[in-house]
């Protein structure tokens, strides 16, 4: 008792002197949501629309006094993909998350409603930019990206859908996406097709990049997930994008990429991809910058407006951070690592200074040969860490 009070009073005293360290902010042993009455509740536990351990967490975006978080569907029983928690709830565990916009954007059959939601982008003004673009499970919708106006309580401005040249709509995987105005580049981890999707809202129009540096690589780096072998070979997955402030390039800014199976690290200019004269012509494949080699596999990626980039290594449940005006060689560290970070995927930042990761063990989800149970264990957390810094998309 007096040993654990001494410990709880030394973190204390730990946490003061050392605001740099990565702490637990929210954590889950399950989702639950806002229900809209104990008898839908009760419905959808009895239809199997709502089976608690089937869902994760995933896609994290912090704006005002809100965290919103996708929950794709992987397996049946997830019967909403995106929500929101406020920031500052009374109890910190097992937060029931609130469907957003509402409930009946998430009804089943109609394809203007959202089908499977991997991740999402807010801008400085405002409007949330949402990827729906899970197509290997149920539904065959065409992959979208929605825009919804956060000024004016979610309204849904914009839908575009994917062409299936772009993004396949049956066998998309719509992964991650950073925005650069009124640009957005994306990931399709898509084992059939995968790569790296340009979508200019300007034009109403997207064009995907196809290159080798996009697939898995054949060794990556061997681990385990609560010890169990993680089997898997995943293309491009995680992007980030330079702050308008750094030129490493002459060219504009530079999107950074990984295939989730590996160690590289790879670079190319948005002047490059946003150019349909080099990308028809295939001369844009010269702007991909050498691989890095990371110090393992990576999921999420973000950078800040500083130039730091921060990297999930899901090998070694651990975050990286290089400042990408430094030499990849002498700079980069991990940060934080930890047996509580089990598989780091997205991460967010607000407007206060702060970064925020998920570790979700995502790959407890998608390997359908593993059995979920419903069980008091914490299996989510996000953690928050002092950057002092706001994100890629300030000055
Ligand atoms: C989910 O939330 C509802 C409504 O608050 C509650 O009645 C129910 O017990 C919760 N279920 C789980 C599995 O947490
Ligand atoms: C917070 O919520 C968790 C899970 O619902 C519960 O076990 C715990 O007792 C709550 N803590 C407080 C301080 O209310
Ligand atoms: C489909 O969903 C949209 C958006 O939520 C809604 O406006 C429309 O009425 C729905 N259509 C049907 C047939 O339910
Ligand atoms: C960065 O590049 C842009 C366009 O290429 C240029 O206008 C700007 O002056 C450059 N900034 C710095 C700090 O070099
Ligand atoms: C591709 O197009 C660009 C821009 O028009 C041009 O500069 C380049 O020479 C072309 N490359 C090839 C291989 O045709
Ligand atoms: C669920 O429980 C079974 C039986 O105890 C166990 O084999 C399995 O590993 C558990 N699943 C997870 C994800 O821990």
């Amino acid at each position: 008792m007096l040993f654990t009070l001494a410990f709880v009073i030394l973190s204390i005293f730990l946490v003061r002197i050392n605001p740099e360290e990565f702490e637990v902010e929210f954590q889950w042993s399950h989702i639950n949501f806002t229900w809209e009455s104990q008898a839908k509740y009760q419905e959808a536990l009895r239809t199997k629309k709502y089976i608690p351990e089937n869902i994760f967490p995933t896609g994290l975006k912090l704006h005002r006094d809100r965290v919103y978080l996708a929950t794709p569907k992987y397996r049946e029983g997830v019967p909403v993909s995106l929500s929101y928690i406020p920031q500052k709830p009374k109890n910190k565990t097992n937060v029931p998350l609130v469907p957003f916009p509402s409930w009946s954007y998430h009804a089943d059959k109609n394809c203007s409603n959202l089908q499977n939601v991997q991740t999402l982008e807010i801008d400085p003004k405002g409007i949330m930019w949402v990827l729906d673009g899970v197509r290997v499970t149920t539904t065959s919708c065409p992959p979208k990206l929605l825009q919804f106006d956060l000024n004016r309580e979610g309204s849904l401005i914009h839908t575009f859908n994917f062409p299936n040249e772009v993004a396949l709509q049956n066998g998309a995987y719509l992964n991650d996406l950073v925005l650069d105005g009124d640009t957005a580049y994306i990931t399709d981890a898509s084992s059939i097709d995968p790569g790296l999707i340009v979508y200019s809202r300007s034009k109403d129009r997207a064009w995907k990049l196809r290159d080798s540096s996009m697939f898995a690589e054949k060794d990556g780096p061997k681990f385990t997930i609560d010890n169990r072998p993680v089997v898997v070979q995943a293309p491009i997955d995680g992007i980030a994008l330079s702050p308008i402030g750094t030129n490493r390039s002459r060219n504009g800014r530079i999107v950074f990429y990984a295939p989730l199976t590996g160690y590289s690290l790879f670079g190319v200019s948005t002047g490059a991809i946003t150019d349909e004269q080099l990308y028809k012509n295939g001369s844009w494949r010269h702007h991909i910058s050498p691989p890095i080699r990371k110090q393992g596999s990576t999921d999420g990626m973000m950078m800040d407006n500083a130039g730091n980039l921060y990297y999930s290594l899901i090998s070694k449940n651990a975050v990286g951070k290089w400042n990408i005006n430094k030499p990849f060689c002498r700079d980069a560290k991990i940060i934080y690592q930890s047996k509580l970070m089990v598989w780091p995927d997205a991460f967010g930042m607000d407007d206060k200074g702060y970064l925020y990761v998920i570790a979700n063990r995502a790959y407890n989800y998608l390997d359908t040969n593993v059995k979920l149970n419903f069980t008091s264990a914490i299996k989510f957390r996000i953690f928050k860490y002092r950057t002092g810094t706001k994100s890629y998309q300030y000055p």
